[in-house]
């Protein structure tokens, strides 16, 4: 098997468009909820999507996942086109390496099945191990993830663990077959709290000590500053910054990202915030749409923004943005 080594390219996707239908009546009548969407994910790496509700982050896991086709782009995985990665090792090898885990825990969840039955069923779907060794391999698996004693949770049923734990039990699921990437789709916002950082904490080991990479997606610029080695910030189907996130969250180029960071509370920080933009709908974005999406909404928004999405432009080492009134 082809072994891939940490910080190289396990997946990235060139330009990636999707549509969907808004009603059959009109021929164009379609949105478009990506809009030439790029990146790339590094073996052990986390890229944090990062954007409002309605931005495309979902759809781009789904596609990843192949819920859903794209309209237009490229997905490289290990270095071939997806399909043709697929036609040679077949779909079920594909789903075993990327894996996804979602916001809501319970609904992941069979409620009707005990712990131990959602993590024994992939390992025999998969293949991972002879029926003799499968308990074991699950406990190992509870144990991993924070779950002890494992024999103890392993013959609970869904209803019977906290929120926290059902995520857990997620993603001792999604590792149970040994995946390269995890899309987590809002994996911590339906949490209490008080055990987000428990479950951020628990993906950071996975990510540094099993060379997992991550697609993790959320509203929240704080936890992918926490989490994630690079961020890209999405606005109604665009890539309007990215970069290493540090670059990203610290030094926010784009209005919009600047907005996002300004709505994280940040302790001492004194009184009245300053207004980054004004209130306004977000546009539906059609494939006849021109201009930068967040023009309606940006304070600095001219004709031009109107007009026309500016080209990436570089404002880092390794930090991007697309911006008309950045001047680099
Ligand atoms: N199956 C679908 N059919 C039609 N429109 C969809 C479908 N899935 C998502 N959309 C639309 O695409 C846009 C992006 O949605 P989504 O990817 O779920 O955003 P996010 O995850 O960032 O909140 C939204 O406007 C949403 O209504
Ligand atoms: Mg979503």
């Amino acid at each position: 098997m082809e072994s891939i080594k940490k910080n190289e390219v396990i997946l990235s996707i060139n330009h990636l468009v999707k549509d969907f239908p808004l009603g059959q009546s009109v021929k164009d009548n379609v949105m478009r909820a990506v809009n030439d969407v790029s990146f790339e994910l590094r073996k052990g790496e986390a890229l944090a999507i990062v954007g409002e509700s309605g931005s495309g982050k979902s759809t781009g896991a789904r596609i990843l996942t192949r819920i859903y086709q794209e309209t237009a782009g490229e997905i490289i995985f290990k270095g071939e086109p997806l399909a043709e990665y697929i036609k040679e090792n077949g779909e079920l090898e594909y789903a075993r390496q990327v894996q996804m885990i979602f916001q809501d825990p319970f609904g992941s969840l069979n409620p009707v099945h005990s712990i131990y039955h959602h993590i024994a069923r992939p390992l025999l779907i998969h293949k991972r191990a002879d029926k003799a060794h499968i308990p074991k391999l699950v406990f190992e698996l509870l144990e991993m993830v924070g779950l002890s004693p494992a024999k103890e949770t392993a013959e609970k049923y869904p209803h019977e663990l906290s929120g926290g734990q059902r995520q857990r039990v997620a993603i001792a699921r999604a590792i149970a077959v040994d995946p390269e990437v995890i899309l987590a789709d809002e994996p911590i916002s339906m949490l209490d709290v008080s055990v987000r950082l428990g479950i951020l904490n628990l993906m950071s080991d996975l990510k540094d000590k099993h060379g997992i990479s991550f697609m993790y997606i959320t509203h929240d610029i704080a936890t992918a500053r926490y989490f994630a080695e690079k961020t890209a910030v999405m606005y109604v189907g665009h890539m309007v910054e990215w970069g290493d996130s540090d670059s990203v969250t610290q030094n926010p180029e784009h209005p919009y990202s600047q907005l996002l960071l300004s709505a994280v509370p940040e302790v001492g920080r004194a009184g009245k915030r300053e207004l980054l933009a004004k209130k306004g709908d977000i546009p539906l974005w059609k494939p006849s749409s021109v201009g930068c999406p967040f023009a309606p909404r940006c304070l600095k928004a001219t004709e031009q923004c109107r007009l026309s999405f500016p080209e990436a432009r570089k404002v880092g080492t390794n930090h991007f943005a697309r911006c008309h009134h950045i001047n680099r």
